[in-house]
């Protein structure tokens, strides 16, 4: 992000302290909680934003080399995504052509050829057909037939982008049109995969994306977390067509204050949050990164399952290695922080971060939240002014699925 969009950021942030005020969506409204329990909705998400649209399955340093790879399972599509020997990033049907079985298991890993378990057929890396094992006995076919199935894919801005179909489109305007600047400026090319884990938990895909969305609960239900190192109640709000970008002012953005905008950063002074349509969450915690990938499962309406993988950045990393007085935080000393001083996150921090902010305390709160959506007796939500990420993503997907955008909640009343 440029130095100058940093200023600005950090500047809004510390006036919205000052004043008390944080961003706002312009009205509350009212979401019915039919929303996270309606399997017939929820079927039609699944072809409209799963099945049909391009999935973005991770960055770029996930596949660091030629020979690198990666499987994944999420959308129903088995896919195997390369880089294959020239360097370019592919997306195929996980799947042999002699009869369908699995042809890679891993998760990922290194390997320029592939060979099929069941009878040993051997594919390259950019999914062409190399062998077929005792060919003489298996009889005539045309090999140059019998590629691998090649699904459309896109890299851009360091994103790894797939569309489930063998004859979907990839469209890199809509999907980020000017967001796509932002992001190029992070260098996100650059995120090198350092593991992952998965929360596989009893909530809509929807109140899972809900519990990123907003920073109205971080002085309630993280009070004894990341409270310690944020300021809640009081963010920036920019939207990016469907996509949209959170901060939130980290506690140091008070020392900020005393030092020349010239040296302010918004690695130090805030953390930065991008949500991309439909299911992606990125988040910035200076040298470390985190992106969740949440997806609804695609036969119980009330579960889903999110990905969280984490990265380091190195280029900010060994910014922050200049500087002296950056705290390394841990898994064990993260919410105990002195945060006068700037802090530099390790992944075990991201993780612990992830795991008792978002898994003990969002999900669990979000797996309350749903059981109560399931009683059929709170019929809906609200969303208040202070909380625009909600509206704009919910207002969104039912934009996308020809619904009219949430109703007002005075209007809502008014009719009732
Ligand atoms: S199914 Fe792969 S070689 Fe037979
Ligand atoms: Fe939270």
């Amino acid at each position: 992000m440029e130095h100058a969009r940093q200023v600005e950021i950090l500047r809004e942030l510390i006036t919205r302290l000052d004043d008390g005020t944080t961003c706002d969506a312009g009205r509350v409204a009212v979401n019915q909680a039919e929303a996270y329990t309606c399997e017939k909705l929820a079927r039609q998400e699944w072809e409209t934003f799963f099945a049909n649209h391009p999935q973005m399955i991770g960055l770029s340093g996930e596949l660091p080399k030629p020979g690198s790879y990666l499987t994944c399972n999420d959308f129903r599509v088995p896919v195997l995504a390369t880089r294959d020997q020239t360097g370019r990033f592919r997306a195929f049907v996980n799947a042999c052509r002699h009869r369908g079985a699995e042809l890679v298991n891993g998760a990922r890993g290194e390997q320029a050829r592939f060979t099929c378990a069941f009878h040993g057929w051997t594919y390259r890396n950019d999914g062409s057909l190399m062998g077929i094992r005792a060919a003489e006995q298996f009889g005539t076919v045309d090999k140059a037939c019998l590629d691998l199935i090649e699904l459309p894919s896109l890299e851009i801005h360091g994103l790894l982008f797939v569309h489930p179909r063998e004859d979907g489109i990839i469209n890199p305007v809509e999907l980020l049109g000017d967001f796509g600047a932002e992001l190029a400026a992070w260098d996100l090319a650059k995120a090198e995969y350092a593991g992952e884990s998965v929360l596989d938990m009893p909530v809509n895909w929807k109140i899972a994306n809900d519990t990123f969305g907003e920073v109205y609960h971080f002085n309630t239900l993280h009070r004894n977390t990341l409270a310690h190192l944020l300021h809640g109640d009081v963010a920036t709000y920019r939207e990016f067509g469907r996509n949209h970008r959170i901060c939130v002012a980290s506690k140091f953005i008070d020392t900020l204050r005393h030092q020349p905008e010239s040296q302010w950063t918004i690695r130090d002074g805030a953390v930065v949050a991008y949500y991309l349509f439909p299911n992606i969450q990125i988040v910035l915690l200076n040298s470390m990164l985190a992106l969740a990938k949440i997806y609804p499962d695609a036969d119980r309406v009330g579960q889903s399952l999110t990905r969280v993988s984490h990265y380091g950045l190195p280029h900010i990393a060994s910014q922050l290695a200049n500087s002296d007085a950056a705290q390394k935080l841990s898994g064990d000393n993260v919410y105990a922080a002195d945060m006068a001083k700037p802090v530099e996150f390790s992944l075990e921090a991201s993780a612990e971060l992830f795991l008792s902010t978002v898994e003990h305390e969002d999900y669990a709160m979000g797996v309350k939240t749903q059981a109560a959506a399931n009683s059929g007796l709170i019929k809906e939500f609200v969303f208040g002014r202070n909380e625009p990420a909600l509206h704009h993503f919910h207002n969104n997907y039912r934009e996308m699925l020809g619904q009219g955008p949430l109703p007002e909640y005075r209007a809502q009343r008014a009719a009732g």
